[in-house]
């Protein structure tokens, strides 16, 4: 490392001022959290608990909460959660604002987290009308004007507009101000299990007449897990085109979908395996930490990882590597990070290094990140638990 650069890779490259004893621990880039709320987190429980599970009791439970928002208050939460995903080798965050407010309280705020945690954390914020674009007074007023405040990208939640007119109008104003602002989109799509909820073909249909590419992500779409096959396998071709990137949450969309289902009980995710199969970027985030949607949670990238193995039944060898790739190098490319994220010569020198051999074992032991570089800084160190069973030490490897 040079300058807070990488300098050389591989071995007898030269003598370095410090070194790191990795043990056998793979170094990896940093992890990415591709999709958060940080203006809702660690509220868990205040006013009340959320003991339906359901994403209607977390509306309502976070509309209580939003009473007695203030600027202190986001500021204190998303500093705090920030810094546990640090501590954890998560250096890169998006995370959605909402924007359904008439003082933009949360934007004011985040915007100030923002510039308050450069150099340890590089935060991208997007403007997210929670409650509708056409379906909230002055929606799209307000959206516009967290963007003129510096939000660096454009939002939108087109099924829960009133009507399906409205929710495809409202996917065409995101990108309008997208186009207008020259600004990345990020969409929360279809977050239902409403077969009928196709908003994600509007936004393929916008995103190849726009020719904005890998610049729009659709997340959540976990109305794609119900639909039928003939009309997924259409869908897919036009997905292809448009070369979008999508954003699964597995935590949440496990626990907040399928609850209307008795038996058999629908997963809620969208189709990751099958959008990775089919040449997509897919990433993966935690959506929610300790608040009204999702009460449990850490930040820890590894956790959705893990769960997407699961719900997504991508457990063959490449495939659990993919669940890694999906909150690094995949969630890099959501982030649009690409010329500045990697374990390249001449890149900036931000890296992780991990307990376990490879990113398999990894996910296999929710391996510990023992060392967090930024910059050429070490930030963080941390020891993997040390286990004995009648005096002997476990290691949990074969
Ligand atoms: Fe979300």
């Amino acid at each position: 490392m040079a300058g807070g650069r990488i300098a050389a890779i591989g071995k007898g490259v030269g003598q370095a001022s410090r070194e790191i004893d990795a043990r056998g621990g793979m170094a990896s880039p940093p992890l990415v959290e591709s999709h958060v709320h940080l203006d809702t987190t660690l509220t868990a429980g205040e006013p009340k608990w959320n003991e339906s599970g359901t994403l209607f009791e977390g509306i309502s439970t976070w509309a209580l909460r939003k009473e007695s928002l203030t600027e202190a208050d986001v500021i204190r939460r998303a500093t705090e959660l920030l810094r546990w995903q640090a501590a954890q080798g998560v250096l890169f965050v998006r995370s959605h604002v909402d924007t359904t407010d008439p003082d933009l309280t949360a934007v004011r705020a985040l915007l100030e987290v923002k510039e308050k945690m450069q150099g340890l954390v590089d935060l991208q914020l997007v403007a997210f009308p929670q409650e509708g674009i056409l379906s909230y007074p002055r929606g799209a007023d307000l959206l516009e004007e967290a963007l003129r405040l510096g939000v660096d990208v454009v939002g939108g939640i087109p099924h829960y507009e009133l009507t399906r007119d409205m929710g495809a109008e409202s996917v065409k104003i995101t990108f309008a101000l997208a186009e207008k602002y020259d600004l990345p989109i990020d969409i929360h799509c279809d977050e239902t299990d409403d077969p009928q909820s196709r908003f994600l073909e509007v936004v393929a249909a916008e995103t190849i007449r726009s020719g904005m590419g890998h610049r729009v992500t659709a997340s959540h779409t976990t109305a794609f897990g119900s639909y039928d096959d003939a009309y997924a396998f259409k869908l897919m071709g036009f997905l292809q085109r448009a070369d979008l990137n999508f954003v699964a949450n597995p935590l949440v969309n496990i626990t907040l979908q399928g609850r209307m289902d008795t038996y058999p009980k629908r997963r809620g995710m969208t189709r990751v395996k099958e959008l990775w199969q089919n040449g997509l970027n897919v990433s993966l985030g935690y959506d929610d930490v300790m608040d009204p949607w999702y009460s449990l949670g850490t930040g820890n990238m590894l956790q959705p990882a893990h769960m997407a193995v699961h719900v997504a039944q991508m457990t063959g060898r490449q495939e659990v590597m993919a669940c890694y790739d999906m909150v690094t190098r995949n969630a890099a490319r959501t982030l649009g990070l690409e010329e500045r994220y990697g374990l390249d010569v001449g890149k900036p020198a931000d890296f992780i290094v991990l307990d376990a051999p490879d990113a398999w074992d990894t996910l296999r032991r929710l391996a510990t990140v023992t060392t967090v570089v930024k910059g050429g800084q070490v930030i963080v160190e941390a020891k993997p638990p040390e286990v004995r069973l009648l005096g002997e030490p476990i290691t949990f490897q074969r």
